[in-house]
Parts: C-alpha cells; sequence; structure tokens
C-alpha cells in the first residue's frame, strides 16, 4: 500500500491536470484521448511493470540496475535517466511554481476572471514577468529538497493520502460546473469524440510522449521506486492501480478544462498556459470561488511536490548508490543545478524570448526533447533489455509476488516483446522525422 501510494504520488501530478488537457487541446480532442488510453494500458502499464521488475530485482539506481542486470553499453541508457530527470525537474518547477503563485492570487483574489480574455493577459504578465515567477520556482525547488532531505518525506506521504482524494473530489465538483456550463457541449464532443482526419504521426508521438511523463516512465523514477519495493510486493497489481488512478485523474482534468475552453470561447490549442487561463474563469462563476480556487491550487502544488521529489530522488540516488556520495549534499547541489537551468526555463517565457533552439525557445526545446525523444527511447531500450535481454528472469519477476500475473503473463510477454518495441520505434522515427 505505502508503495502504490508513493509511486501514484510521482505519477500524479502537473502532467495530469496542466500537461495533459493542453496537449488534447493541442492535437484535436477524442482522437488524441483514444489513442493516449490506448497507448497507457498497452505499452505504458507494461513498460512500468518492466521498470519495477528492473528495480525491485536489482535493489539500485538506473545505471547501476542497468550495469548489474545486462553490463556492456546498457549504463548509457541510465546517464540517459539521469539527465532526462535533470532536464524535466527544470522546467517542471517552474510550472509548479505558477501553481503555487495561483494558489495565492486566489485569496488575494488577483486570477479570478469571469472572462478568459482577460485571465489570459493576467497569465501572461505573471509568466513573462523576469522575477516574480523566478521567485515561486525557487520557493518550489527549496521544498523539494527539504522533503528529499528526509525532512518530511513521511510527512508528505501521509499527507499526500488525505491531500489526493481531495484534489480528486474537486477536479469531480469542477467536472460537474465545467459540463454545465453553457455552450459546453462543444468542448464535450470535442474532448469526447474522435475524429481522426488529423491525426498524424505527429499526433502518436505526443501521446506517447505524454502517457511516459504522466506515468513517470523512461527516465528511471519507476526503477528507483522500484528498487525500494520490498522482494514478493506484487508489481503487476501496483502498476494496474497507478495506471488505472493516473489515467482517471488526467481524463477528469481534461472533461475540466476542455468544455470550459469551448464554453469561454478560448482556443484548445492555446498551449501550455490553457489550464491556467481557463480554471480562474471556472472559478469566477463558482460560489466561493476564491477558496476552491486556492484549495485547488494548492493541492496541485502538492501534488506536484510527490513528482518533483520523485524526480530529483533519481539524480539522488545515482550519485548515492553509484559514487557512495552523502544524500545531503547531492540534494542540495542537485537542487542548485536544477534552479541554474530552471531561471533561463522560466524567462525563456519572458525576456528571452528571442532565444531560441531549433526555433524553440528554450522551455518548449527542454520539454520536446524529453518528451519526444528521450523518454520515449528509455522506454523502448527498457522494453528491450526485459523482452529480450533478460527474458525468462525478467518473466519469473514478474509473476513473484502477484496472484494477477498468471494470467497477464502472456500479454505482458508481448507487448514488452514485440508491440512495444515495434511501435515506439515507429512512431519515434516517423514522429520526430528521422527518415
Ligand atoms: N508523472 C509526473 C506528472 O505527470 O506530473 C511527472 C513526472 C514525475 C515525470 C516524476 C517523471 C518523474 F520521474
Amino acid at each position: 500500500m505505502g508503495f502504490v501510494l508513493a509511486a501514484a504520488g510521482s505519477a500524479v501530478g502537473l502532467g495530469n491536470v496542466w500537461r495533459f488537457p493542453y496537449v488534447t487541446g493541442e492535437n484535436g480532442g477524442g482522437a488524441f484521448l483514444l489513442i493516449y488510453l490506448g497507448i497507457v494500458f498497452t505499452i505504458g502499464v507494461s513498460v512500468l511493470v518492466a521498470e519495477l521488475i528492473i528495480g525491485r530485482s536489482t535493489q539500485l539506481d538506473p545505471a547501476g540496475a542497468f550495469r548489474k542486470l545486462a553490463g556492456g553499453a546498457w549504463p548509457l541508457a541510465g546517464y540517459m535517466s539521469i539527465f532526462t530527470a535533470f532536464i524535466i525537474l527544470s522546467f517542471y518547477c517552474v510550472i509548479a511554481g505558477w501553481t503555487l503563485a495561483y494558489t495565492v492570487k486566489s485569496l488575494t483574489g488577483s486570477v479570478l476572471n469571469p472572462d478568459t480574455e482577460q485571465a489570459g493577459s493576467l497569465f501572461n504578465a505573471f509568466i513573462t514577468d523576469p522575477f516574480e515567477p523566478v521567485l515561486y520556482t525557487a520557493l518550489f525547488l527549496s521544498i523539494t529538497v527539504f522533503v528529499a532531505l528526509g525532512g518530511i518525506a513521511n510527512g508528505i506521504e501521509r499527507a499526500a493520502r488525505v491531500l489526493m482524494p481531495a484534489l480528486f473530489a474537486i477536479l469531480l465538483v469542477l467536472a460537474a460546473r465545467s459540463i454545465t456550463l453553457d455552450g459546453a457541449a462543444e468542448g464535450i464532443t470535442f474532448f469526447l469524440e474522435p475524429d481522426f482526419s488529423k491525426v498524424t504521426w505527429a499526433t502518436f508521438l505526443a501521446a506517447l510522449g505524454q502517457a511516459f511523463f504522466s506515468l513517470s516512465l523512461g527516465m528511471g523514477a519507476m526503477i528507483t521506486y522500484g528498487s525500494y519495493m520490498n522482494r514478493h510486493d506484487d508489481i503487476a497489481g501496483s502498476a494496474l492501480t497507478v495506471t488505472l488512478l493516473d489515467a482517471l485523474v488526467a481524463f477528469l482534468a481534461g472533461l475540466v478544462i476542455l468544455p470550459a475552453v469551448f464554453a469561454f470561447g478560448a482556443t484548445p490549442s492555446a498551449g501550455p498556459g490553457l489550464t491556467f487561463i481557463t480554471l480562474p474563469s471556472i472559478f469566477a462563476q463558482m460560489p466561493f470561488g476564491h477558496v476552491f480556487s486556492a484549495l485547488f491550487f494548492a493541492l496541485l502544488a502538492i501534488a506536484a511536490l510527490t513528482s518533483s521529489v520523485a524526480l530529483l530522488e533519481v539524480v539522488i540516488a545515482y550519485f548515492v548508490d553509484e559514487n557512495g556520495a552523502n544524500r545531503k549534499k547531492v540534494a542540495t547541489i542537485a537542487g542548485a543545478a536544477v534552479f541554474v537551468l530552471a531561471v533561463p526555463a522560466s524567462l525563456s517565457l519572458g525576456v528571452m524570448s528571442g532565444f531560441t533552439i531549433g526555433g524553440n525557445v528554450l522551455f518548449d526545446a527542454m520539454d520536446y526533447v524529453t518528451n519526444n525523444i528521450t523518454l520515449p527511447l528509455g522506454g523502448l531500450l527498457v522494453a528491450l533489455l526485459l523482452g529480450w535481454v533478460l527474458r525468462h528472469k525478467g518473466e519469473e519477476e514478474f509473476l513473484d509476488g502477484s496472484t494477477l500475473a498468471p494470467a497477464l503473463l502472456g500479454a505482458w510477454r508481448f507487448v514488452i516483446r514485440y508491440a512495444a518495441p515495434v511501435a515506439i520505434t515507429l512512431i519515434l522515427i516517423n514522429g520526430v522525422g528521422i527518415l
């Protein structure tokens, strides 16, 4: 139970509430949702199982685990994980900083606005400011480091047991409000009715990247968490529970944001600001909107915290397990290093927007490279390791400790050996446009 909660805490975060709705909006709605869920419940859950196996069987960080299981060049996959965790954390804490800021601003009332256009201007003014968002980023990152230092790790986990169901409850209330807004029907159709005419390889790549990001896969986080599992903990059961919860929260967030987007006449493809410009307008139309809004953003910040701690843990576990470094020292230095990259990431949305990499501002480039390239690549390597290098040993591990596993073995073997490697390779090559 403790493990499932920690893994669910890592999975459920900004990826579900901030990223999923806007990526769905950018990729045409219903068809994307269908492709996303298809990937989550085949490739996603199978790779999650594989990462937990790698972690539980070696009790090591990703690089150490790859070395122990396969040797050769495999630890490179582990290094890629650590690089990815570092980059993701650097933009993740910027967005998490926004949620902290919006908690405060909800109380003072300055963000609640029934007009989405005005809510959008307020949001833009905030994120392009050179100081304010950076301060909130620093605050969030400091809390992350503090928790990772062991200060209140247990406390956070215990608190999350109560707070995550609370976040879920608020999302339910918000969904009820959103789908009953005047003009919401168009948004519900957009979200739930697939229109395959706009599906391209890029749609598949976006869904694959989002699935990995949301389930915390392809970058060693679940390997690291798996290494804290006990020998006979149920891997298949835990993986299914975490996947279901994660998908449910994302679905619910979509049902909150997208109907409101249409009801308020905003554009679904507005990008990373979508959640932040839509929610304040929904709250503005609810009794006790300020209180709900503050509560919601505070809970979202805590969901982000249980995720950012997992990201930082990947970096810490590597230096502690591989180099015998001091945990406190590593956490502090890593936190500072993340901040050094987080500042330009935040500024790239404002004063530094003139500086681009391949046509993207730094923030977008960091998001693109991790979600669309290194995460899928990491997932591919994990599938190849389990499906082809380890084979029977992996299957024994799969069965160990789970009453559910025997019935699922055939399906898991098929996905991890054939379906996942082929699909990820095809999607990567075509989606990125390598050929
Ligand atoms: N899964 C998290 C989310 O959806 O917000 C993001 C994340 C956390 C990715 C931890 C990777 C990770 F290791």
